[in-house]
């Protein structure tokens, strides 16, 4: 057993000993125990996680959380269930969920593919959002990289028919072999002939908005699960 539970797969991140600002250790002693969720091997049942019946995304990798509390706050009859290891991250997050009164985001930290994998059940997800995952842009990393077959079919599994996995990256590579993993999975079609526009949920983060000035690619990925597909479809 590690810190972060049990581990039979490869990691898509290292843990930095990061550090937590005053404000994000407050926010995350005050702030987790009311949107914190613990990692458990059993699965959720969502609505009554948050409370009622509505939609519900799953985000992994939030980083700082700034796009996360953006869409949630522009979108408030959808819930949000968002992941990260980064301890620091999950305090900005908090931050942003006191400061803009946001009652639709659960956090869970803890690697993302051990939390989809023990605790979100089949068919629970109208959309799953990896924005920016790390690039791991050596070869010999590139198996440490969140968009391998094995967990994007992990993910298709998780969501409904017609939900949506969106990635999003600046690395065109990676954004070639996003395109080439979803497509070989069979209960994902493209949304778009290739890449996607950006859909307008995703807002421009600073960071991208200074790689666009200076003539740097974003790419998105926009996949959906199949209609038909479905335990009940099939
Ligand atoms: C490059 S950052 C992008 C952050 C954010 N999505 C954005 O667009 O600014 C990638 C984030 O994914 C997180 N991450 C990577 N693998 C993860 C995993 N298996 N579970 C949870 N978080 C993960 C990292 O800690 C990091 O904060």
């Amino acid at each position: 057993m590690t810190e972060l539970g049990r581990r039979d797969h490869i990691r898509s991140f290292v843990l930095r000993q990061g550090r937590l600002s005053p404000a994000q250790g407050r926010n995350l002693e005050t702030g987790m125990p009311l949107w914190g969720l613990p990692y458990r091997p059993a699965f959720l049942d969502l609505d009554a996680v948050f409370g009622r019946a509505a939609p519900k995304v799953l985000e992994i990798g939030f980083g700082m959380g700034e796009t996360t509390a953006a869409i949630a706050a522009a979108r408030p009859d959808t819930d949000y269930l968002a992941i990260e290891v980064h301890a620091p991250g999950v305090g900005s997050l908090l931050k942003r969920i006191g400061e803009g009164g946001l009652t639709n985001i659960r956090i869970v930290r803890h690697d993302a593919m051990e939390v989809v994998r023990d605790m979100i059940p089949a068919e629970s997800l109208v959309g799953i959002h990896i924005f920016f995952p790390d690039p791991w842009p050596k070869k010999r990393h590139h198996k440490r990289r969140l968009v391998q077959p094995e967990f994007v079919a992990l993910l298709a599994s998780r969501l409904a028919p017609g939900g949506y996995l969106h990635c999003a990256t600046d690395w065109e590579e990676y954004a070639g072999r996003m395109l080439a993993v979803l497509a070989a999975e069979p209960l994902l079609e493209n949304t778009a002939e290739g890449y996607a526009p950006r859909p307008d949920y995703r807002p421009l983060t600073k960071f991208e908005q200074r790689g666009l000035n200076l003539g740097h690619g974003v790419w998105d990925v926009v996949f959906r699960r199949r209609a038909g597909t479905g335990a009940t479809g099939r």
